[in-house]
C-alpha cells in the first residue's frame, strides 16, 4: 500500500510562518515516520513576494495569492498565520467550506469571529486547530479541553503575553526604558504588527476570550471585561511595587462563581506577592494557573511568544490534523463547539462589577498643600473604600507629590466610582493610575 502524501498550505511566511516552514523541514522524516504518512509543504503565500527570506523557500513554491492556498484542491491543511480579521478570516472561511482543516494562531480572528468559524467548520465539514493561538509554546488548549476535562474551573489566571512581561522584566530589573524594550520586543519577533495590541492589553484579552471559552463554554466579548495595558505603568511603580512586597504582571484573570453561576473576564496590570510562581515568570515566558475543582490547581510555564515556540505550537496542530485526516478520529473535544458549549450550564451570565472583590493600587500626582489629603480621604469614605497603605513622594511639576494608596478589599463598582471622583478635583493632576493587588487563592 503506498504511503498517502498529506499537503500543507502555509498562508503567511513572516515570524510564524518561516518558525514552521524551518521546523517542520528540519523534523519531517521523524514526523512522517510518527505519523505513517508523507509531508508536503506544497505552497505559501506572502505579501511581498520579493522580500527576503531566512528559510530557503523555492520561488515555485510563493505566491501572493492566500486564497488561492486556502482553496487549492490539493492542500489538506491550510495554516493561516497571515493576522488580523480581514483576509485570515477570509481565507480560513474558504478553506473550512472546503472541509479542509485550519491551523491558525490567530487569537484577535478567534476572539473576534469564533463562533462563525466553527460554524462555518461544522457546516463545511472542515476542522479548525488553534493550540497556538494562547501562550505561545505552552500546550494550555490541549490542557484546557483534554487533560482537564474532568474539572470545573473557578479561576485561571496567567501571564499571556511575551512582550508585555518581557517589557517589565526589563523594566523590573534594569530600569531600562520602555520605549527601547519595546522595539528590541519587536525585532525579537514577539510582538503584533500593530504593537498597541500587545502593549495596551487587547492581545491578552483575545487570548482570555479563548480560555473563557474553552473552559466556561461562552465567548466573552472584549467590550464585556476590563481591559487594561502596562503602557502608563512607572518605573516608580515598579519600584513601589518592590517595596510592598509585589512584581506587576499583566494579567488575564477569568473567575466563575459557581453558586451564582457568573463569570467575569478581565485584563489588567496587576501587583502579584513575590512568593507566587507567576510572579517570577520573567522575560518572554508566560505562566498560567488553572484552579479545577477535581485536579487542584495545575500551572503551566513556557514561552508565550517568538519563531520557535509558537512553531512547536502549531506543528502539534498539523500532527492532530494528520491523525484526524488519516484515522478520522478528533481529539476529545477539538475543533467542536458543542462540546465547549457544555460548560456553560443553565443562565451563565457576567458578574456585574459590585460582584468583583479586590485590593487594589492607585497613584496619582497631586498638589503639594495642605487639605488635598483630606478631600481625597472624603471621596474614598464616601464609597465605602478603606485606605491599607499611603506612600507620598516628590514629584514633577515642583510643589506637586506622588501619592500612592493601597486598599483593603473593596469591589470593581467602587473603584470606578472612587477614580472617576478623584479625576475630578483640581487638587489631581492628570489621570490617577490605577493597579489591582492579585491576592488569589490558589
Ligand atoms: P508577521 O511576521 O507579520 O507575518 C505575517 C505574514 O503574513 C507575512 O509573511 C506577510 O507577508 C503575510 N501577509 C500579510 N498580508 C498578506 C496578504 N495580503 N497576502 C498574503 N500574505 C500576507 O506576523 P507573525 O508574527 O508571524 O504572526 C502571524 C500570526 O500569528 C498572527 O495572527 C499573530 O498574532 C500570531 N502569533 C504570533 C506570535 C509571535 O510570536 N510572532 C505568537 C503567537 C501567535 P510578507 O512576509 O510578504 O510581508
Ligand atoms: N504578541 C504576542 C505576545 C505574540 O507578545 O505574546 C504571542 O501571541
Amino acid at each position: 500500500m503506498s504511503t498517502r502524501t498529506i499537503r500543507i498550505g502555509l498562508c503567511g511566511l513572516g515570524t510564524v510562518g518561516q518558525g514552521v516552514w524551518k521546523h517542520l523541514s528540519a523534523s519531517r522524516a521523524q514526523l512522517e515516520s510518527r505519523l505513517g504518512v508523507k509531508l508536503e509543504l506544497h505552497r505559501a503565500a506572502v505579501r511581498d513576494l520579493r522580500k527576503r527570506r531566512a528559510v530557503k523557500i523555492p520561488a515555485s513554491k510563493l505566491t501572493d495569492d492566500a486564497r488561492a492556498v486556502a482553496t487549492d484542491p490539493k492542500v489538506d491543511i491550510v495554516c493561516e498565520l497571515i493576522g488580523g480579521t480581514g483576509l485570515a478570516r477570509e481565507v480560513t472561511l474558504a478553506a473550512l467550506a472546503r472541509g479542509k482543516i485550519v491551523v491558525s494562531a490567530n487569537k484577535a480572528l478567534l476572539c473576534s469571529h469564533g463562533a462563525e468559524i466553527f460554524a462555518a467548520a461544522k457546516k463545511g465539514g472542515g476542522h479548525f486547530f488553534f493550540e497556538a493561538s494562547v501562550a505561545g509554546g505552552i500546550p494550555i488548549i490541549k490542557a484546557l479541553r483534554e487533560g482537564l476535562v474532568a474539572n470545573r474551573f473557578r479561576l485561571i489566571y496567567g501571564i499571556l503575553n511575551g512582550t508585555c512581561n518581557y517589557i517589565l522584566t526589563r523594566m523590573s530589573l534594569e530600569g531600562a526604558p520602555y520605549a527601547s524594550i519595546l522595539a528590541e520586543a519587536k525585532s525579537l519577533g514577539y510582538a503584533e504588527a500593530d504593537e498597541s495590541l500587545d502593549v495596551e492589553g487587547w492581545d491578552t484579552a483575545h487570548k482570555a476570550s479563548i480560555l473563557a471559552f474553552l473552559a466556561h463554554g461562552v465567548w466573552v466579548r472584549t467590550d464585556r471585561m476590563i481591559v487594561e495595558g502596562i503602557d502608563r505603568v512607572t518605573p516608580l511603580d515598579i519600584r513601589t511595587a518592590a517595596t510592598l512586597g509585589y512584581g506587576i504582571k499583566l494579567l488575564a484573570v477569568i473567575t466563575r462563581d459557581f453558586a451564582s453561576n457568573e463569570l467575569f473576564v478581565r485584563v489588567h496590570p496587576t501587583l502579584l506577592p513575590k512568593d507566587k510562581v507567576l510572579a517570577n515568570v520573567n522575560g518572554v515566558f508566560n505562566g498560567i494557573a488553572v484552579s479545577g475543582d477535581v485536579v487542584g490547581t495545575t500551572t503551566y510555564i513556557g514561552r508565550g511568544a517568538g519563531q520557535d515556540a509558537t512553531a512547536s505550537a502549531v506543528i502539534s496542530d498539523i500532527a492532530d490534523a494528520v491523525t484526524l485526516l488519516t484515522t478520522g478520529k478528533v481529539v476529545a473535544m477539538g475543533g467542536d463547539a458543542a462540546s465547549f458549549q457544555g460548560r456553560a450550564g443553565r443562565r451563565l451570565r457576567l458578574a456585574p462589577p459590585e460582584h468583583v472583590a479586590g485590593r487594589y493600587y492607585l497613584r496619582m500626582t497631586v498638589k503639594d498643600q495642605p487639605g488635598v489629603l483630606a478631600q481625597i480621604a472624603q471621596i474614598t469614605a464616601r464609597n465605602r473604600l478603606s485606605i491599607a497603605s499611603v506612600i507620598q513622594t516628590a514629584a514633577e511639576p515642583a510643589n506637586a507629590a506622588s501619592l500612592i494608596l493601597t486598599t483593603h478589599q473593596s469591589n470593581e463598582r467602587a473603584i470606578r466610582a472612587t477614580l472617576s471622583a478623584l479625576a475630578r478635583l483640581k487638587s489631581v493632576l492628570g489621570k490617577p493610575l490605577l493597579l489591582r493587588i492579585g491576592d488569589f487563592t490558589d
